[in-house]
This record gives C-alpha cells, sequence and structure tokens, in this order.
C-alpha cells in the first residue's frame, strides 16, 4: 500500500493532536478549579463542587456575598425564642442588610441547610453546645433554624438543673436541641446563668465534672469558650480545692495558663469519658468583637455602633482576637487527635471578623437603664460581642452542618 502521508509529518501531526488534547484537558481542568466546580452538561453551567469535604477546600475561607433570594434563613419574628442580646429589629434595627449575606467559600460551595435532613439525621439524639453567651447564640440559631419543620404541638422548651440546660425537645423525632452553660467549660463562680460575674470570675481550671455529667453521652457536643478569659488583667483568679470547703488556694494565674489548664481538664475529660463510636465533637474557635474603630482605619472613638457595612479586606483581623488563644485550642486539639479521639475545630473566627455589621450594637434590651449621659453616648453601651439573628452565628450552624455530613 502507498503511504498517503510521509511517516514524518505523521508523527508530527499525531503529536500535535496529542499536544491539542493536553492543553485543551488542562484548560478544562483549569476552569473547573477556576470556578471551583464542575461543568454540568445537564444545564449547561459551571455547577458547583458538592464535594465539599475534599482536602483542597477549606470551607473556612471565602468571602461573604450578597444574596437576598436565599437570606435570611427564617424571620426573626417567626423565632419566638429569640433572645433579648440577639433580637435587633424587635429593638429597632432598621437597615436590615445584615441578614442578606452567604458565605461563600472560595473553592467550593457550602451544603443548603436542610432542616428535615439534619432532624432525622438526629432522631432520637441529643445535640448539646456548651459554653458561653456566644455558644447560646449559636444553639438559638439552630434552634430558629430547624423551628419552623416542628409542628408546634410537638416542641417544648424545657429548664433543669437551675437553668444551666435549656433543652428544645421536638417529639415527632425525639430530638433534643440543648445549651449548657458553663462560660468558662470548667467550674467557675459564674456558673448561675441569669447571675453571675463578668468579668475576673474565679475559676477552679482542673474540676469539670459538676458540668460534664451533664452532657457526656449526647451524639453531638459543640464547645466554645474565649472572652471570658481575655479580662482587662490579663490573668484569672484561679482556685484549688472547692467554693464550699473554704480552704481552697487561691492564685492568680495569667490568662494563657489558665485558660490552658482549663482546656487540658476538658480534654481528659473527653479521653476518658466520650464513646468514640457514638459521639461527633467540635470546638468553635474564638468569636471575635469590634469595640475599638479605629482598628479599621476611624479615629472617632468608635465602636460598631452604626456599622452596616462590612470590613472588605482580605484577611482582616482585630486586636479582640489573640492568636495565642487560638493556638493553644489547636494545641489541646492535636494532642487528643494523638491519643485517639478527634475533635473538629470550627475555624469561624476570620469570616466572622469581616463583620462588623452583624452585632447588636444598640438594639437590645439593656439589662439595667440607661443614664442620660450614656444615652447622649450610643456608643458607650453598644453591644459589640454579640451577634444578631438572623445573622452570623447561622452560618457558624451552615458549617457545622457541612462537617456533621461530612
Ligand atoms: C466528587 O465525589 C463524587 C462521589 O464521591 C465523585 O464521583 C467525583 O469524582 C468527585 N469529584 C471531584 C471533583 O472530586
Ligand atoms: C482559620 O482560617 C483562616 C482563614 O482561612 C486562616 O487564615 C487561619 O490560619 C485558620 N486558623 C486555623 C487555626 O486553622
Ligand atoms: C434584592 O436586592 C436587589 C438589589 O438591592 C433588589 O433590586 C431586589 O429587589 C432585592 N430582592 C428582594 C427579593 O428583596
Ligand atoms: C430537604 O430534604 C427533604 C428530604 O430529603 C426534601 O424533600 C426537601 O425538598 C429538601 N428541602 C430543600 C429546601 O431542599
Ligand atoms: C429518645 O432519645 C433519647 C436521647 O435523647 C434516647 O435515649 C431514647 O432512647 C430515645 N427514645 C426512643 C424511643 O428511641
Ligand atoms: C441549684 O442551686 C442551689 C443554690 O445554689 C443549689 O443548692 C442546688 O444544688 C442547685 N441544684 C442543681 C440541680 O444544680
Ligand atoms: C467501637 O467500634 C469498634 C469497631 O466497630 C469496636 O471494635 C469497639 O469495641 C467499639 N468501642 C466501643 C467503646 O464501643
Ligand atoms: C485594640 O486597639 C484599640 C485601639 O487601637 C485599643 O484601644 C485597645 O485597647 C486594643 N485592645 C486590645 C485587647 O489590645
Amino acid at each position: 500500500m502507498a503511504k498517503l502521508v510521509p511517516s514524518t509529518i505523521r508523527h508530527s501531526l499525531q503529536s500535535s493532536v496529542a499536544f491539542l488534547i493536553a492543553v485543551f484537558v488542562i484548560a478544562v481542568i483549569y476552569f473547573a478549579w477556576k470556578n471551583g466546580g464542575l461543568y454540568d452538561t445537564s444545564t449547561s453551567k459551571w455547577s458547583a463542587d458538592q464535594n465539599y469535604s475534599s482536602e483542597s477546600c477549606n470551607l473556612f475561607s471565602g468571602k461573604w456575598v450578597f444574596d437576598n433570594e436565599s437570606y435570611p434563613l427564617y424571620r426573626e419574628e417567626e423565632c419566638t425564642f429569640v433572645y433579648d442580646e440577639n433580637a435587633c429589629q424587635m429593638f429597632g434595627r432598621k437597615d436590615l442588610n445584615y441578614q442578606h449575606w452567604r458565605w461563600q467559600p472560595h473553592r467550593c460551595n457550602l451544603k443548603r441547610f436542610n432542616a428535615t435532613v439534619l432532624l432525622e439525621r438526629l432522631r432520637n439524639k441529643r445535640m448539646v453546645f456548651v459554653g458561653d453567651s456566644l455558644i447560646r447564640g449559636q444553639w438559638l440559631s439552630m434552634v430558629c433554624l430547624v423551628n419552623n419543620f416542628i409542628p408546634p404541638a410537638l416542641k417544648s422548651m424545657h429548664y433543669s438543673f437551675n437553668n444551666s440546660l435549656i433543652t428544645l425537645k421536638a417529639q415527632e423525632y425525639n430530638v433534643s436541641i440543648e445549651f449548657y452553660w458553663s462560660p468558662l467549660l470548667v467550674e467557675s463562680n459564674s456558673d448561675d446563668p441569669w447571675n453571675h460575674r463578668f468579668p475576673d470570675p474565679i475559676v477552679r481550671a482542673q474540676t469539670i465534672y459538676k458540668h460534664a455529667r451533664h452532657w457526656t453521652d449526647a451524639d453531638i457536643l459543640i464547645f466554645g469558650t474565649y472572652l471570658w478569659w481575655i479580662g482587662p488583667s490579663k490573668s484569672m483568679n484561679t482556685l484549688w480545692g472547692s467554693f464550699e470547703s473554704g480552704n481552697g488556694i487561691f492564685k492568680r494565674v495569667g490568662m494563657l495558663r489558665s485558660y490552658e489548664m482549663a482546656l487540658k481538664t476538658w480534654s481528659d475529660w473527653l479521653e476518658i469519658h466520650i464513646d468514640r463510636n457514638k459521639s461527633q465533637l467540635f470546638f468553635m474557635s474564638m468569636s471575635p468583637t469590634h469595640k475599638w474603630a479605629e482598628e479599621w482605619g476611624k479615629s472617632n472613638n468608635g465602636n460598631c455602633y452604626d456599622e452596616q457595612e462590612m470590613i472588605e479586606e482580605e484577611g482582616y483581623r482585630g486586636n479582640g482576637t489573640d492568636p495565642r488563644m487560638m493556638r493553644i485550642v489547636e494545641d489541646t486539639i492535636d494532642e487528643l487527635k494523638r491519643r485517639g479521639l478527634q475533635v473538629k475545630l470550627m475555624n469561624i473566627t476570620q469570616l466572622s471578623e469581616y463583620r462588623k455589621d452583624g452585632h447588636p450594637s444598640i438594639y437590645r434590651k439593656q439589662l439595667r437603664a440607661l443614664t442620660e449621659e450614656q444615652l447622649a453616648k450610643p456608643t458607650s453601651y453598644s453591644d459589640c460581642i454579640h451577634w444578631w439573628l438572623p445573622g452570623v452565628p447561622d452560618v457558624w450552624n451552615e458549617l457545622l452542618y457541612a462537617h456533621i455530613f461530612s
């Protein structure tokens, strides 16, 4: 047979084709990566990569995107449980843009929160949030997220153990979604949820039994403690011995050291008492505050009061979040992992840092009557610590949801 094409040309043709194919493949991979997704032929669109738990995707690294179609996930007035420190509309906030932000991770999409799916997953189970008022806000957000999906006659709220434990029970599913108040995780003289000292409490950094016995058998546990440790004095009244016996030893211990001691007590407890085959464990990283407007370039002695926009600067960190405390949490969790117990660190610090618009500021119930002096200066009584609902804690829970199913 005659050769139609000389072999040298054929070879170069073959290699050109191979080259073009290689370029095409690389381009497809590049665009898929750029778009954080895959090309969906059924819709002819770049669809979200649903593999949210893949190694390449850090759900905590991303940006806020305005989305008034899907957000808020519920309405404040529908969630009758909302507490005074989290309800803003009720106390007169007019600009409601803060409710319309979706968290968009850089490389993938967040799984859509589906209350029915969560309730089904939690059937016959207990989910317990343990910690301070920030964690209570997150618990409340979770309650609001599932609230519309439980018929009124089939749910109830219970207070037990001197109100330390609040339980939402959904009878149909036999699900309990609970919050346990222990602002320092370990024992302290601030364990009464309605009547406690802040700042400058006394902590028993080596004792946790009184609290832990109420949550050890839970199926999903979410912990968090931070703000109570960072008082102005940078140290903590620490007690060895008991409050009752009167012969304990008091000492002021540096903030970092006492935090480390408390987390050690907490992790030792978990290691011994948690059923690894049953419980899923999470630790919420520190929740940032926005108490000094100087930090985002204003020079008016202001704070989060009247802030309606978020901070744009990627990677912004305020000085209210202490990276050394984050490292102690990481080290504690790493050590637990070496001892065979997994706790997932929910790194919500960075994404919350941007949201100076998300605090209640003056739109909350005031615990004490305000003086005229205060009224004249709203920044003086602005709450720049807690978050309003619907809002930032809903996203913490969407992230939690993604990890519960991963
Ligand atoms: C995503 O996960 C599915 C099922 O596990 C798998 O078939 C697919 O290849 C994964 N896609 C990517 C981009 O990893
Ligand atoms: C938390 O997430 C931010 C943003 O992705 C990242 O810069 C930071 O290193 C993370 N911290 C930890 C302890 O994982
Ligand atoms: C969403 O916001 C856009 C731009 O601000 C506005 O035009 C639109 O009417 C809003 N949609 C809803 C449902 O509020
Ligand atoms: C939630 O999940 C249920 C059960 O899988 C499904 O029927 C429902 O459509 C989902 N809801 C949304 C809003 O995706
Ligand atoms: C209901 O849930 C609890 C855990 O909250 C569990 O101990 C109990 O066995 C469940 N009841 C039934 C009937 O499954
Ligand atoms: C409730 O508080 C009282 C007074 O502080 C205490 O005596 C009692 O033991 C507490 N009860 C429980 C269940 O913790
Ligand atoms: C946990 O599960 C493993 C494997 O199924 C089993 O070998 C082990 O005994 C279980 N541990 C406990 C404490 O139930
Ligand atoms: C943070 O910075 C502000 C002003 O720049 C300062 O007033 C405040 O004391 C600082 N806070 C901490 C915890 O360092």
